[in-house]
């Protein structure tokens, strides 16, 4: 390695500056100085001096190509939680909205907001240090995500470092990744070409791209980022949604096409339909506008309810929607035994995305609709909703003779009986050991949601059930490395990453493990309540319906198929063989009611002047305690935690005799509490 001077340090700062720059020209601005082929000679020169002297900056666009693949994704705890939007389906909505925020802050002037298009893509967080892209991470459950940040490195839309502003001490930008339609059409079709499974839509299509293990994958899908929000910040602080996106454009970040700022509801209704209008010659797919209140002390004031800010909403576009012709109506088997009806359709393209099947549901909806094989139909797909058939449009036009589609007489699968069970819609497949169940109780116990094995989803399941490996989910524990090589879907890596994600899923929580056992009714919902109730599945075993309804919300329909589940021997010795085989399951649900974590259940607080601990995670303290907190002190705070030089609010507090605390008094509270 030659010795590097401070000439040639400089030479590469400048190079890395520049190109950086040419960067954001074409990939930002859309607007290039340069030719590519100028770029990519000055990019080689810089590839040539790093490796010459082994000295790489850590924005250096050569850190864009990916690395080596990861075995998996590390977690990461949002700072702030990323939360999601409430929603509303007409402009007449957004006007409510409106007029609750106005309510809220106890006023009759028009408030300012913003409106931008509502990406359909993956929200990710970007935190830098310093200026520099440290970590990316996805929105995950909102509390935790995945660090993607080698892959988002790869997007070149993403700035490694923050130029032009000034460099923040920390700061966690939020956006969404999302891949132009155009660019998800070309994908699908070189995948189609090369026999993989194609993706839906180009939301699945960027989520795929960004959970990649290997980033060099990644580098290759061209994708894109929209800036919209702010998480935890220090060392810089904005007063409002218009500061911060002015802000991220000097900074060179790519914020949404459309962002404008106006004053009252009409004129931001104004903006939703020109924003609707130009919807269709956007080249990324839009399924919104969201609306926030433009001033972040406002926005303070305003808070959230559980899982939403009260100081914004997104406006859902109506549904994309398109006529096609119903080719055949074909059966498909679920987990349960439930027989679904299929609309085989013409493709037609709705919204940028292909469809060729949509569920009919059942056949009680068939025969609403009046649905027949041939029928020209209207199909809707309302953004990640799955396509639907709305509505038959020529019914007159009908050859004779055709008729109603009839549920089967036989599982199409199994050819067993086939039953409608009293005061139920559905026609179900009476065969235990039908193929089509079997697979699907494999690949709902794997999914996500369940027991999360990454890489058991429906083909491999397919595969390891035709091979007579896995019969029942019981059997994916007993797969063995050598067993995966003979089969033609796993190399050497793909074996050792299934084979270590069954290991990982081994230690598991009890409300996913009970989702994952596909109890009838049992959703991801009923199997927290459980969980809750509950502490360990023991407590389940050979449980009276009774019981379990007196558990809040736990409806008789649910606990009697809970109840038949937990009397079963053969599922009671399923789960014993899960114990023995080492699945684990803890139950963090249950402990933390035992613990009386929910101690501020009810009560806000406000957090005034310095304390000895950053003001969020203070705020984090109350919110995991089960209280709320708040930015500005009305009648309804309960507590004002007071740190060193505590302005007006304190004497807000004091004339509305809220109860004033220290952050030591706090902290006890905590304690003493839990
Ligand atoms: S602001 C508190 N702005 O929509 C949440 N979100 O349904 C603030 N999204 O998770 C989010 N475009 O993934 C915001 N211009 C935009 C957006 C946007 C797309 C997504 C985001 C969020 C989801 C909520």
């Amino acid at each position: 390695m030659e010795k590097i001077t401070d000439n040639i340090k400089q030479e590469i700062g400048k190079l890395v500056k520049d190109l950086n720059y040419h960067c954001y020209r074409y990939y930002v601005l859309d607007s290039p100085v340069i030719s590519d082929e100028e770029y990519d000679k000055s990019y080689r020169h810089l590839k040539e001096l790093e490796e010459k002297y082994h000295y790489v900056l850590p924005d250096s666009p050569t850190q864009r190509v990916g690395a080596s693949p990861l075995d998996k994704f590390e977690k990461i705890k949002h700072t702030e939680p990323m939360l999601s939007l409430d929603n509303a389906f007409s402009h007449d909505e957004v006007r409510e909205f409106d007029e609750r925020v106005r309510r809220f802050l106890k006023s009759d002037r028009d408030v300012e907001y913003t409106v931008e298009p509502k990406y359909d893509g993956l929200a990710m967080e970007l935190t830098y240090r310093n200026g520099i892209l440290y970590k990316a991470s996805t929105r995950g459950d909102g509390y935790e995500g995945e660090d993607v940040t080698v892959n988002i490195k790869t997007i070149k839309a993403v700035p490694l470092k923050i130029e032009e502003v000034g460099a923040p001490e920390e700061i966690d930008i939020r956006g969404e990744v999302y891949m132009d339609i155009k660019e998800f059409e070309a994908l699908n079709k070189e995948r189609e070409k090369e026999g993989e499974p194609v993706f839906a839509n180009p939301r699945n299509a960027a989520a795929g791209s960004i959970r990649q293990l290997d980033s060099s994958i990644t580098a290759k899908r061209k994708l894109h980022l929209a800036c919209y929000g702010i998480g935890a910040a220090r060392g810089v602080n904005f007063k409002s949604q218009w500061e911060f996106i002015a802000w991220l454009k000097k900074a060179r970040f790519p914020v949404p096409a459309i962002v404008k700022l106006k004053k009252g509801i009409d004129e931001i209704i104004d903006v939703i339909r020109e924003i609707e209008e130009k919807r269709k010659d956007f080249s990324f797919e839009a399924d919104g506008a969201v609306i926030k209140v433009n001033d972040f002390e406002l926005q303070r004031s305003l808070g959230f309810k559980t899982r939403e800010p009260r100081w914004a909403t997104a406006y859902k576009f109506p549904a994309h929607k398109a006529t096609t012709k119903i080719k055949n109506i074909i059966f498909s088997v679920g987990r349960t035994g439930t027989i679904t009806p299929v609309a085989d359709l013409e493709t037609v393209r709705i919204g940028g995305v292909n469809v060729s099947s949509s569920s009919l549901h059942n056949w009680d909806e068939i025969a609403r609709k009046d649905i027949r094989i041939g029928d020209t139909v209207v199909v809707e797909r309302a953004g990640d909703v799955i396509p639907h058939v709305v509505n038959v449009i020529n019914k007159e036009k009908r050859g004779k003779g055709v008729e109603l589609p009839k549920p089967p007489k036989k599982c199409p699968v199994c050819g067993s009986a086939v039953e409608r069970e009293e005061g139920e819609v559905a026609y179900r497949c009476i065969g235990l050991n039908c193929p089509a169940q079997v697979q699907e109780r494999i690949r709902h116990y794997a999914s996500r949601a369940a027991m999360d094995i990454e890489g058991l989803g429906e083909k491999n399941v397919e595969l390891l059930y035709s091979q007579g490996l896995v019969k029942h989910f019981v059997d994916i524990y007993k797969l063995k490395k050598e067993d995966l090589l003979e089969l033609p879907r796993f190399a050497e890596k793909s074996a050792q990453n299934l084979i270590d994600a069954i290991e990982k899923s081994k230690r598991t929580s009890l409300a996913r493990f009970l989702y994952s056992l596909g109890i009838i009714h049992v959703g991801e919902y009923a199997a927290k309540l459980l969980a809750r109730n509950f502490e360990h599945i023991e407590g389940l075993y050979h449980m009276k319906s009774e019981r379990i309804t007196e558990i809040k919300q736990m409806g008789e329909k649910i606990a009697e198929s809970i109840s038949r589940f937990f009397n079963d021997p053969e599922n009671l010795h399923t789960l014993k063989t899960l114990r023995a085989m080492g699945v684990e399951i803890t139950n963090p649900d249950f402990e933390s009611r035992k613990t009386g974590k929910r101690l501020f259940e009810g009560l806000t607080f406000v957090i005034t002047g310095t304390l000895p601990q950053p003001r969020q995670e203070v705020e984090e303290l109350i919110e995991k305690a089960g209280g709320h907190a708040s930015g500005a002190v009305s009648k309804k705070t309960d507590y004002l935690v007071m740190g060193e030089e505590a302005g007006s609010k304190f004497q807000k507090a004091r004339s509305l005799g809220v109860r004033i605390i220290s952050y030591e008094e706090l902290l006890k509270m905590i304690e003493d509490g839990s």
